[in-house]
C-alpha cells in the first residue's frame, strides 16, 4: 500500500482523507496531544484495520473522537451530567472520558467492555476532519504498537509507511503525550492515565477523583488493568531506559561513570556535560517535558546507544503523566540516587584480605552489599531474562531458568554481543545495589559498602562516595591463597596473574589499604577518617 502524504495548506487534502475514511480506510490525523490513527469508529471492518496496521492487542480499546456534543448521546447508554461539566471546561482539548456505551458503537471499538471512551481534540486539522467525513472517528496513538507515540508526521510515517492509506501533516503536536483518560462509570470516578489535563482540573469539577494504581505502579501479576492499554510495556526506544531520582549533582557523576556509552536523557541546559545527549524540556516544567517526551525517546533510537538514562520529572500536575509515560519506557526500572549515606566501593587483589576489610567494617556499623551476589540475582530476573532471550535466543532460557554458561559462551565470543550483554545486565545490576543502599540507610547503617571484585571494571562507581583498594605483598599474598584454597604454588600464581597488578588497584582507588600485618586496625582507620 502507498502511504498518502496529505497536507491541511494543500487544497483538497483533507476532503481527500475523509473520503478515504469513510470509504473505510485508515487516515493518520494530527490532534493536540499526538497523531492518531483514524477509522470510521461506526465501521467494525475499518476499525479491525487499526489493530492491523499497529500490532495493537486486540483487547486494547479505542478512543471515539467527536467534533461536537451532539454527536455523544447515540454513542452512550446516558449522557452523566457531569459530562457537560468537563466538557465546557477542558473540551476541545487533551482529555478522554468514559462512559456506559451504546449498540451503536460496535464491539471492535471496546472489546470486551461495555463502556466507551470519548474525546473532542482541539486541533483545527482534526476537527476539520471529522466534520468532513461526517461520523464519529476511532482513533489510537498511530504509532507500532510499543513504541513511543508519533508528535510529528515523520514519527508516523517511521512506524506505519506502507499499512495506512494516509498521514495528513499537520506539524507538530502542542502538548505532547496523549490525553488525560479518567472514567465516570465508577463512582468516584477514577483517572486511568494522566495527560494534558491535570488531577487537580478534573478534581475542580468532579470532587475529589480515585487514581487507578496503574498510573504509577507495576500491576502484580494477575491484577486487573482498568484501563487495558496501561498493562503493556509501552513508549519504548530499542534501548534499555532506566529512569534516574535525584539531584543533577548525583546524575552527572551516574553517567560519567557508565562504561557503555549512554544516552543522557536530560532537561534543557544539561546537555553540555554529556557526550551522547537529549534533553527533553525544562526542569520543573511539565509541560515543556510533556512537549519532548516523545521526539526524545525517538532520539535515543538514532543513537547508537545500547542504555539511556533519563532524568526523573517532577511527578505532579503535567509531570505525573510524563513520569507515567517514561516508568512504562523504562519497564519500570528507577534508580533512586537520593542517598544520604556514604557508599564505599570496596575491591582488591587475591589473597590481599578484602574479606577481612569488609568483616571489620561490617563490625563497626557498615551495611555489606555482595556484588557478585547481585550479579546473580541480577539474571533472575524475568525481564531481564526475557531481554536477553530476545536477543541471545530463547534456547537460552529453560523452564524461566536462564543457562548461564551457554549465554556466556555466546556473549563471550563477539565483542559487540558481549556489548549487548552488559547494556541489559549492568543496569539491573546497579539498580539491585542502589536498592540495597536505600535498605541501608533505613537500617540505620553509617554506611554502605559495595564489595566487589570487578568494581573499576563495573559502573558501580557511579554511586560510590569514594573507592577502597585492598592490596599486600605478593610473597604473603600467594601464601595466604594457598592456605585458604589448599592449592599448589603454581596454581597460586596462575590466579594472581590473571588480575591486574598493583599499580591498577592504587592509581584508580581514593583510599589505598595495605595488609601485610597482621594488625590491620591502623589501616582501617583511614576508611573510617573518610566516613
Ligand atoms: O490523546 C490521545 O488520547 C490520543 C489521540 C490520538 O487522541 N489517543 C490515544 O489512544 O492515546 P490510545 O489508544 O493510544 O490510548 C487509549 C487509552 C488506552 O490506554 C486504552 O486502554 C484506554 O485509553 N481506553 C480506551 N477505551 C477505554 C475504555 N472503554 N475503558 C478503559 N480504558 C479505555
Ligand atoms: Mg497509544
Amino acid at each position: 500500500m502507498n502511504t498518502l502524504r496529505l497536507r491541511s495548506d494543500n487544497c483538497g487534502d483533507l476532503q481527500t482523507a475523509a473520503e478515504i475514511l469513510k470509504n473505510g480506510g485508515l487516515v493518520a490525523i494530527p490532534t493536540e496531544t499526538v497523531y492518531g490513527l483514524a477509522a470510521n469508529a461506526l465501521d467494525a471492518e475499518a476499525v479491525k484495520k487499526i489493530f492491523v496496521a499497529k500490532g495493537r492487542p486486540n483487547d486494547n480499546p479505542l478512543i471515539v473522537h467527536v467534533a461536537s456534543l451532539e454527536e455523544i448521546p447515540p454513542l452512550v447508554e446516558e449522557v452523566d451530567p457531569r459530562l457537560y461539566d468537563l466538557a465546557e471546561k477542558y473540551w476541545p482539548g487533551p482529555l478522554t472520558v468514559i462512559m456506559k456505551k451504546s449498540d451503536t458503537v460496535p464491539a471492535e471499538v471496546s472489546p470486551r467492555l461495555d463502556t466507551v471512551a470519548i474525546r473532542m481534540p482541539s486541533h483545527p486539522d482534526a476537527r476539520e476532519i471529522i466534520r468532513l467525513s461526517g461520523v464519529p472517528l476511532a482513533a489510537p496513538s498511530a504509532n507500532a504498537s510499543g513504541r513511543p507515540s508519533p508528535t510529528s508526521a515523520d514519527h508516523v510515517i517511521t512506524d506505519l509507511d506502507g499499512r495506512i492509506d494516509a498521514v495528513v501533516d499537520g506539524g507538530a503536536c502542542s502538548v505532547g503525550v496523549e490525553s488525560t483518560v479518567v472514567t465516570l462509570a465508577t463512582e468516584p470516578p477514577t483517572l486511568l492515565r494522566p495527560g494534558g489535563v491535570t488531577v487537580e482540573e478534573l478534581e475542580a469539577v468532579l470532587g475529589p477523583i480515585a487514581i487507578s494504581p496503574a498510573v504509577l505502579e507495576k500491576l502484580k501479576d494477575g491484577e486487573k488493568a482498568e484501563s487495558p492499554g496501561m498493562k503493556y510495556k509501552h513508549y519504548a526506544p530499542k534501548a534499555r531506559v532506566t529512569v534516574i531520582k535525584g539531584s543533577f549533582e548525583n546524575y552527572k557523576k551516574f553517567i560519567l561513570a557508565q562504561k557503555i556509552p549512554a544516552c543522557a536523557v536530560c532537561f534543557d541546559g544539561e546537555g553540555m556535560y554529556f557526550e551522547n545527549a537529549i534533553e527533553y524540556g525544562a526542569e520543573n516544567d511539565g509541560a515543556s517535558q510533556a512537549h519532548g517526551l516523545f521526539e526524545a525517546l525517538r532520539k535515543v533510537d538514532e543513537s547508537d546507544c545500547e542504555t539511556a538514562f533519563v532524568r526523573c520529572p517532577m511527578i505532579d500536575g503535567v509531570g505525573l503523566a510524563v513520569y507515567n509515560r517514561l516508568i512504562r519506557s523504562a519497564a519500570f526500572r528507577v534508580i533512586d540516587l537520593d542517598i544520604s549515606i556514604p557508599v564505599i566501593g570496596l575491591t582488591g587483589q587475591t589473597g590481599a584480605g578484602k574479606t577481612t576489610v569488609s568483616e571489620l567494617l561490617e563490625k563497626d556499623g557498615v551495611y555489606h552489599i555482595d556484588a557478585d551476589y547481585l550479579a546473580r540475582i541480577a539474571v533472575e530476573n524475568s525481564e531481564v531474562i526475557s531481554a536477553l532471550a530476545d536477543y541471545f535466543g530463547n534456547d537460552i532460557v529453560t523452564d524461566g531458568i536462564l543457562d548461564r554458561r551457554e549465554l556466556a559462551r555466546r556473549a563471550f565470543s563477539d565483542p559487540i554481543k558481549q556489548k549487548k550483554l552488559n547494556a541489559i545486565v549492568h543496569p539491573e545490576v546497579t539498580r539491585l545495589a542502589v536498592e540495597e543502599i536505600h535498605k541501608a540507610e533505613k537500617s540505620g547503617a553509617k554506611a554502605a559498602l559495595i564489595d566487589a571484585a570487578l568494581l573499576f571494571e563495573s559502573d558501580l562507581t557511579c554511586v560510590c562516595t569514594f573507592t577502597v583498594s585492598v592490596i599486600a605483598d605478593e610473597e604473603i599474598r600467594l601464601e595466604r591463597i594457598m592456605n585458604r584454597d589448599s592449592i599448589s604454588r603454581e596454581d597460586a600464581l596462575i590466579r594472581m596473574n590473571a588480575q591486574k597488578n598493583e599499580e591498577y588497584y592504587v592509581s584508580n582507588a581514593d583510599v589505598v589499604v595495605s595488609n601485610n600485618s597482621d594488625d590491620i586496625t591502623k589501616e582501617i582507620g583511614k576508611i573510617i577518617e573518610r566516613l
